[in-house]
C-alpha cells in the first residue's frame, strides 16, 4: 500500500540554528574503542604517535565536531594522571566498570593530540564517583591553566606548553544509576555537581559545565532527579545531560522505527523539568540538553562478544561490537532528526560511541577499518544540514506501534539558508511495510514561480530490500546510500517516494 504524506515548512518559522555540536561523538576506555581502535602503536597505519591514520580519516569523514572523553561509566573509577607522563611509568589497573584491564597507555595529552588531528573539539568528563572538586580542579588546572603552576608545568614537561583550553565539561557519568561507581542520591549528587561546578568556575567562569540528568527516561527516578540536581545547582551549571540506546526487543520493527517518538518526548519531558525548576527559582537562564549518549544498539545483526566475567581480566577486550543493519541506519538517521528538530534546547550530542563499540567505525586489530551502515546517515546530515532548523509540520497517516503509541510514518526535518537558497530535507519512512508518496509545498520559499525557483542539487536514499542487511571488512559496501531516483519538481511542489525503512536526504538549491 502506498501512503501519502506531506512536509509543510515556511522559511520564517525556525526552531534554531544548526548547531555543530549536534554531531559529536564519544569515545571511551572501553572493549576495543580507544586500545586498536583509534590508538594502536605497530599497526601499519598509525603514525608515530601511535594514532591509526585509517581511523582518523574515517573520523573526519564522519563529520564529527566534539568528542567526549573519557568515559562514561569508566570515568567513575579513572585517575587521569594514571595516563600522563612518560608511557613506562604509567601504572596497570583494573577496570572496575568493565571487567577489564587498564594499561594506561592513552591517557589525555594523547587524546588531545588525537582530536587535533581528527579536526574535533573536546569534551571532557571528570570522576565524581570516587573523587570529587579536588581532582576536578587539578584535571582542570592540567589541561587549562597556562604555564607557571605545578600541574600546567607538568603538562609543559609531558611536551605541551600551550593550554589546551577545553570547553565543556561534564561533571561524572550516570550518577543515578546503581551500576555506577560513586551512585548517590540525586540530591547528594546534585551538591557535589554543584561545588565542583562551583570551584571550576573560579579558575575559568565561562566553562561549559554539564550535570548528570537520568541514564534514560525509563529510569525509576526521572524527572525526580533532574529537579533535585537542579534545585542544588542551577545557577553553576549550563547543561543537564540526557542518555538513550534503542534497540529492536522481538522482531518489533514498528516500535523500533518509531524510536524517536520516545527520543522526542525525552527531551521535551527535560525542557519541561528544567523550565519548571527556572520557574521556581526565579532563574533567568535556561538550562539546555547535552544528549551525551545517544545511539541504536542494534537489530542483532552479528555476535558483538560478551564482557569480561570473574578470573578474567583482559586489556582491550571484544565486546559491545554491534553489527549495524540496513534498519539501524534508518533509525540512526531518524534519531538525528529528533536532535535536530530540537536546536533550540538540545546544544550538544554525542553518539556513543566512535570506534567498535556501538560504532560507526570499525576495526579489526592490526587489520582493516570500514563504516558501518549508521555511518552514513551520520556523515551526510552533518555534511549537509546547515543554516537554519525549519519547522516542519508533518502530514501522514500513523503506524500502530507496542511501545510508543500511534507514530507517523513520515518524519522529516528541514534546513535552510546556509547559503542564499540551500533548502535541505531529511525524511524516513517509519513504515516497516508501507511506500510513502512525499510532498513538499515549496511556494512559501518564493513566490509566483514557486518551483521553478529551485533545483535538486542531490537526493539519496538509504534503504535496502533486506532490512538486516549489514556491512563487513570484506564487504565494507553492502549497506550504502544510493541515488533517489524520480525526484519532480513541479507545481512549486517537491515530489518522491519513500520505500518502506528508508532515510532520505533531498538538497535543493534556488536557481540563480
Ligand atoms: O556507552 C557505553 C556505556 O553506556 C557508558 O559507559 C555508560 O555511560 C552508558 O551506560
Amino acid at each position: 500500500m502506498t501512503l501519502r504524506t506531506a512536509v509543510h515548512l515556511h522559511p520564517a518559522h525556525r526552531v534554531g540554528p544548526v548547531r555543530r555540536r549536534t554531531f559529536g561523538s564519544f569515545v571511551e576506555h572501553m572493549a576495543r574503542c580507544v586500545y586498536t581502535g583509534i590508538y594502536e602503536p605497530g599497526h601499519r597505519l598509525a603514525d608515530a604517535d601511535g594514532l591509526r591514520t585509517d581511523v582518523l580519516a574515517l573520523t573526519r569523514e564522519l563529520g564529527v565536531s566534539s568528542v567526549r572523553y573519557p568515559g562514561g561509566n569508566f570515568v567513575s573509577g579513572y585517575r587521569w594522571e594514571d595516563g600522563v607522563g612518560p608511557l613506562e611509568d604509567r601504572p596497570r589497573r583494573p577496570d572496575l566498570a568493565w571487567h577489564s584491564t587498564e594499561p594506561n597507555t592513552f591517557g589525555l595529552d594523547q587524546f588531545m593530540t588525537w582530536a587535533e588531528r581528527a579536526g574535533v573539539e573536546p569534551m571532557y568528563a571528570v570522576n565524581l564517583g570516587t573523587r570529587g572538586a579536588q581532582e576536578a580542579l587539578d584535571v582542570l588546572e592540567y589541561a587549562n591553566a597556562a604555564v607557571g603552576t605545578e600541574l600546567a608545568d607538568h603538562r609543559a614537561a609531558n611536551g605541551h606548553a600551550a593550554p589546551y583550553d577545553i570547553r565543556m565539561w561534564c561533571l561524572g557519568n550516570e550518577m543515578d544509576g546503581p551500576w555506577q561507581i560513586g551512585h548517590r542520591p540525586a540530591e547528594e549528587y546534585g551538591r557535589l555537581a554543584a561545588r565542583t561546578a562551583r570551584a571550576m568556575r573560579r579558575q575559568d567562569p565561562d566553562l561549559e559545565l554539564v550535570a548528570c540528568g537520568s541514564s534514560h527516561s525509563a529510569m525509576p527516578t526521572f524527572g525526580s532527579w533532574e529537579q533535585a540536581v537542579l534545585e542544588a545547582g542551577y545557577d553553576a551549571i549550563d547543561m543537564l545531560s540526557a542518555h538513550v540506546y534503542y534497540r529492536e526487543e522481538d522482531g518489533d520493527s514498528a516500535s523500533y522505527l518509531a524510536s524517536a517518538e520516545d527520543m522526542d518526548a525525552y527531551i521535551d519531558a527535560v525542557v519541561a523539568t528544567s523550565d519548571h525548576v527556572r520557574t521556581l527559582g526565579g532563574h533567568r537562564k535556561r538550562i539546555m540538553i547535552s544528549f551525551d549518549e545517544w545511539n541504536v544498539s542494534g537489530s542483532g545483526g552479528g555476535d558483538p562478544g560478551k564482557e569480561p566475567t570473574g578470573d578474567d581480566w583482559p586489556e582491550a577486550p571484544r565486546f559491545a561490537e554491534v553489527t549495524y543493519t540496513a534498519q539501524d541506519a534508518v533509525v540512526v538517521g531518524s534519531l538525528l532528526i529528533s536532535l535536530l528538530r530540537h536546536t533550540d534546547r538540545v546544544a550538544s550530542a554525542s553518539q556513543a560511541q566512535l570506534v567498535n563499540v556501538l560504532g560507526p567505525i570499525r576495526t579489526e586489530p592490526g587489520g582493516r577499518a570500514w563504516r558501518q551502515s549508521i555511518f552514513h546517515p551520520f556523515a551526510l546530515t552533518s555534511a549537509h544540514a546547515r543554516g537554519q532548523v525549519l519547522t516542519a509540520a508533518i502530514d501522514s497517516p500513523t503506524v500502530e506501534t507496542a511501545k510508543h503509541g500511534p507514530s507517523t510514518a513520515l518524519d522529516a526535518v528541514a534546513t535552510w539558508g546556509e547559503g542564499p537558497g540551500d533548502l535541505t530535507v531529511f525524511a524516513v519512512n517509519r513504515a516497516p511495510d508501507e511506500h510513502l508518496e512525499l510532498s513538499v509545498p515549496l511556494e512559501a520559499f518564493g513566490t509566483a514561480d514557486g518551483a521553478g525557483r529551485f533545483e535538486v542539487v542531490d537526493a539519496v536514499l538509504l534503504h535496502e530490500e533486506d532490512p538486516y542487511a549489514v556491512n563487513t571488512a570484506d564487504d565494507p559496501d553492502r549497506v550504502v546510500p544510493r541515488p533517489l531516483t524520480g525526484v519532480q519538481l513541479e507545481a512549486a511542489t517537491l515530489a518522491t517516494a519513500l520505500p518502506p525503512i528508508s532515510w532520505a536526504m533531498i538538497r535543493l538549491r534556488a536557481r540563480s
